[in-house]
């Protein structure tokens, strides 16, 4: 396979990088395209536990060029945070990952009015991650914001932070303004090697077929326009993102996998119709590990949704599915998959568009039998207990895509390959 997306479909955190490692064993180069340090990418190889946040998980593999497209918006303090950890890690980084020159600048400003406006908003607050990752897309929207491309000129640099604390109406005193320049100067001498346009690569990757693997961050509800807004990310993270923050033409890209939790989490505020509450949330919150890698705050838990995944499979035109987590659901009685939703006595197979009334809908569910052993060493499809399989297989037509890759556990080893055509 010449060139493969990895999306998440849902609300983040569906274990792509999980995905994205699996797969990565084949690829040439690992392309993040959007979002920035919001994203938590955790991947157990060998028994050791690695966390991503701007670098693409690929990186674990030493054949592999790990790019990341102008699409993306890049804390260089963090960034080079995370580099130094990896590299304390035992990996190697030089000649193996490029940045795009056009990628944003997501600077400490950005943070402060991120944590500002969510302190503003109290009870109708994102939820964010506070990363800043929403005034600097806003910001690049308005024209005022930075590109990683600006740290190579210094006084124009220096005119342009000026002006965006300008545009911000926030007062900057000149100390803490040369404390800034210099602190980007010294983070742009670190970052200098990795900065370069990577659309060029994967124009020349292209040409002599090499593997390319984009690696999606986020998750379809999760994006600006045809998620949850204004609960939602400030990035589109919809398969047509791939094009606008990469230089590489969607037309171009062979396969794209979705991945999809076996049930659904969400952090962070907005409509989630098929949340659990209680006990049975909590227990699959615990089994699940379901704490967030970039906040660690508890993430909500609901059954999978089968409404939402059918929508967002089709906004993103998937090929196959990743279904991810299996093995959490192990020990339940019963299962239940949300398959429409009741809303003022009409039954609706879309969801609304307006987080108001998508937070009333009431979920229709199917109820399938669940299955009491552990799956985790199981490593084919035909092992897995018959109401597994069935579960798999409803999912499958729910969507009407082939579920082609299932994860029981969170070690690499962990997760199997279905035959083309085996689900769907
Ligand atoms: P990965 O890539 C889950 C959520 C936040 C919040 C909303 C807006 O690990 O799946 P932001 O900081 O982006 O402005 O927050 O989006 N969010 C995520 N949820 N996984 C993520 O990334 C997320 N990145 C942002 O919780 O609800
Ligand atoms: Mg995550």
């Amino acid at each position: 396979m010449a060139s493969i997306a990895v999306l998440g479909c849902m609300w983040g955190d569906e274990a792509k990088a999980k995905i994205v490692d699996y797969l990565g064993a084949e690829v040439d180069y690992v392309v993040r395209f959007q979002g920035g340090s919001n994203a938590g990418h955790t991947i157990v190889a060998e028994g050791r536990k690695y966390v991503f946040h701007t670098i693409p998980s690929g990186i674990l593999y030493a054949h592999s060029q790990c790019l990341i497209g102008a699409g993306v918006v890049v804390d260089p303090f963090s960034l080079i945070k995370e580099i130094r950890e990896l590299e304390a890690a035992g990996l190697t980084l030089q000649n193996r990952l490029t940045i795009d020159d056009r990628a944003g600048l997501v600077l400490p400003l950005h943070q402060m009015l991120d944590l500002g406006s969510e302190a503003r908003l109290k009870d109708s607050k994102i939820g964010t991650t506070g990363r800043g990752i929403g005034p600097a897309y806003a910001d690049l929207t308005a024209r005022a914001g930075l590109r990683l491309g600006d740290l190579a000129h210094p006084r124009y640099l220096r005119q342009r932070i000026t002006e965006l604390y300008e545009y911000h109406h926030i007062p900057v005193a000149t100390d803490e303004l040369t404390a800034l320049l210099a602190n980007l100067k010294d983070a742009y001498k670190q970052l200098k090697q990795y900065i370069s346009p990577i659309s060029p690569i994967l124009h020349e990757a292209r040409q002599r077929e090499a593997s390319i693997l984009f690696e999606g961050a986020q998750g379809s509800l999760l994006d600006r326009t045809w998620g949850t807004y204004p609960y939602v990310t400030s990035s589109h993270t919809v398969a047509d993102a791939i094009g606008s923050g990469t230089g590489f033409s969607l037309r171009h890209i062979d396969k794209i996998i979705g991945v999809y939790k076996a049930y659904c989490t969400r952090v962070g505020e907005g409509p989630f119709p098929t949340e659990l509450f209680g006990t049975l949330g909590d227990n699959i919150r615990i089994t699940g590990n379901e704490f967030g890698s970039t906040t660690g705050r508890p993430r909500r838990v609901g059954w999978f949704d089968g409404v939402m995944a059918a929508y967002t499979a089709r906004l993103n035109g998937i090929d196959a599915i990743a279904l991810t987590l299996l093995d959490v659901l192990s020990g339940l009685d019963e299962i239940k998959i949300c398959i429409g939703y009741e809303s003022g006595g009409k039954t609706l197979s879309e969801p609304p568009a307006h987080h108001l009334d998508l937070a009333k809908v009431r979920p229709i569910y199917i109820t399938l039998e669940g299955w009491k052993e552990d799956i985790t060493r199981v490593r084919s499809f035909k092992a897995l207990p018959h109401s597994a399989q069935f579960y798999v297989k409803a999912i499958a037509d729910i969507l009407d895509v082939p579920v082609e890759i299932v994860s029981v556990g969170k070690d690499r080893k962990q997760t199997f390959m279905i035959q083309a055509g085996g689900t769907a």
